[in-house]
């Protein structure tokens, strides 16, 4: 296996969301948690990711199928996170290295203290390098014990503190990154005896360094980078921070986000310069949309949607896996699904593209400079040429092609000048 290695924890329950779903896979800026924390693993550096399942299991093996270079171990029964980590070790049992090891919970990290932390370990020399945090708040988390010098002692859980450790604010984010195979040694030594009666990965770093190994707990961690989902609550603060970084990032570049907290942008999604969101347009899955661009109010672009230069869409206009060149306008109330459509059309009020016939999904080609009147309707599999106008209200049935440069009129819809 090649390393850096990042093990990634996400086989608990997640009772707290009560749900039925995998508690990683619940959506924060419409997708599930557990992405953020591969992508800033690989973004770090990380070059074989772990992903241990047990809880939901196969459908976090399905939400990451996709993923390059992930690979999974199953954690039978949930006994804890050290219990988690030591289900890697017969897959890992050839590897010497660094390892991070994260939990899939805390969608907000982010690769840059990830790195920081692994460089740490070049100048160092250490068996453990523990990222810590100094947050306002600690409830919930692991606090960081040190000596009067400063030194890293222990973590204590925070149903183990004794009330002065509990007034500690420095935390355990669980975001560590240890040699291999040494923290084997580690983890077996691990026991039960704690208020959960779990085996936990927090009392890895002091046995190690009981074992004369080095420790460093490094404060890398932003409090923003540790929000621990394990509630919905959580998980709808994680989604308001995730949506503030994307906005600031697209603010940055060039685009105008009229109102922020009344938009909801994936951050997979690319925007152009010039371009503007008015409030209440929703951009979900991976888009596109080119510069000088006007979008919304009330917009709704979905996954596969690529906007060229200049186009317009606005309210109640719902696009998903269309592409609509540079210049189209489609002001008011359309639907366009799996849709081609070419430079300079006009999209009238109403226009919808009837794409599914209850079992397969079928595809409009609009040509350049066509017109579609309002509230009409093509049904798909259906082509309208170049230049061609599509009068108001008129159905074009489908496996039709309307000629370039023609007019169609009507149900169904019929050239003007007769002919068939
Ligand atoms: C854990 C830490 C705590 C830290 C906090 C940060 C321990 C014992 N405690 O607590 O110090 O402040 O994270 O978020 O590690 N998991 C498994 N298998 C298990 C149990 C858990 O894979 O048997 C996974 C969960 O899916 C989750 C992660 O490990 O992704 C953390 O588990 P969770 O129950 O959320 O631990 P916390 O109580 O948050
Ligand atoms: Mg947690």
């Amino acid at each position: 296996m090649q390393g850096p290695v990042a093990i990634i924890l996400a086989a608990g329950h997640g009772k707290r969301m009560k749900s039925e779903k995998a508690k990683v896979l619940h959506e924060v800026c419409g997708r599930p948690m557990i992405h953020y924390v591969v992508d800033a693993a690989r973004e770090a550096g990380a070059q074989s990711i772990v992903v241990v399942v047990g809880a939901g299991a196969d459908q976090v093996r399905a939400a990451l199928a996709d993923e390059p270079n992930v690979v999974f171990v199953t954690q039978e029964r949930q006994l804890g996170t050290g219990d988690a980590v030591l289900s890697c070790r017969q897959l890992l049992k050839n590897y010497q290295g660094p390892a991070w090891v994260l939990v899939g919970d805390e969608p907000l990290i982010r690769p840059e203290p990830l790195a920081d932390l692994l460089a740490r370990r070049e100048c160092e020399h250490v068996s453990c390098l523990l990222g810590t945090a100094v947050v306002p708040d600690p409830t919930g988390f692991g606090r960081i014990l040190r000596d009067s010098a400063g030194r890293f002692l222990r973590i204590v859980e925070q149903r183990d503190c004794s009330p002065e450790e509990i007034a500690i604010r420095e935390v355990n984010p669980s975001c560590y990154v240890f040699e291999l195979p040494g923290l084997w040694d580690a983890l077996e030594r691990l026991d039960t005896s704690n208020a959960q009666g779990e085996y936990y990965l927090t009392d890895a770093p002091a046995l190690l360094q009981a074992m004369g190994r080095k420790v460093i707990a490094i404060p890398v961690l932003e409090p923003d980078d540790i929000l621990g989902v394990n509630t919905r609550r959580h998980l709808a603060q994680a989604h308001a921070i995730m949506q503030e970084r994307i906005v600031e990032r697209l603010l940055i570049d060039g685009v105008s986000v009229v109102d922020p907290r009344n938009t909801y942008i994936d951050g997979r999604s690319t925007i152009g310069r010039d371009t503007v969101i008015y409030p209440f347009s929703v951009i979900s899955g991976t888009v596109s949309i080119g510069e000088g661009c006007r979008i919304g109010p009330f917009a709704h672009l979905r996954d596969g949607t690529v906007l060229g230069d200049g186009v317009e869409v606005g309210a109640f206009v719902e696009t998903t896996r269309t592409r609509l060149d540079d210049r189209v306008h489609a002001h008011h109330l359309a639907y366009l699904g799996d849709a081609s459509v070419g430079a300079g059309v006009n999209i009238g009020a109403g226009t919808i593209t009837a794409n599914y016939d209850g079992e397969n999904k079928h595809r409009t080609e609009i040509g350049a400079h066509a017109f579609m009147g309002s509230g009409s309707i093509v049904i798909a599999p259906a082509r309208i040429g170049a230049r061609a106008v599509v009068g108001a209200g008129a159905v074009v049935l489908k496996n039709t092609s309307v000629e370039p440069g023609k007019t169609v009129v009507g149900v169904p819809a019929r050239y003007v000048d007769g002919k068939k």
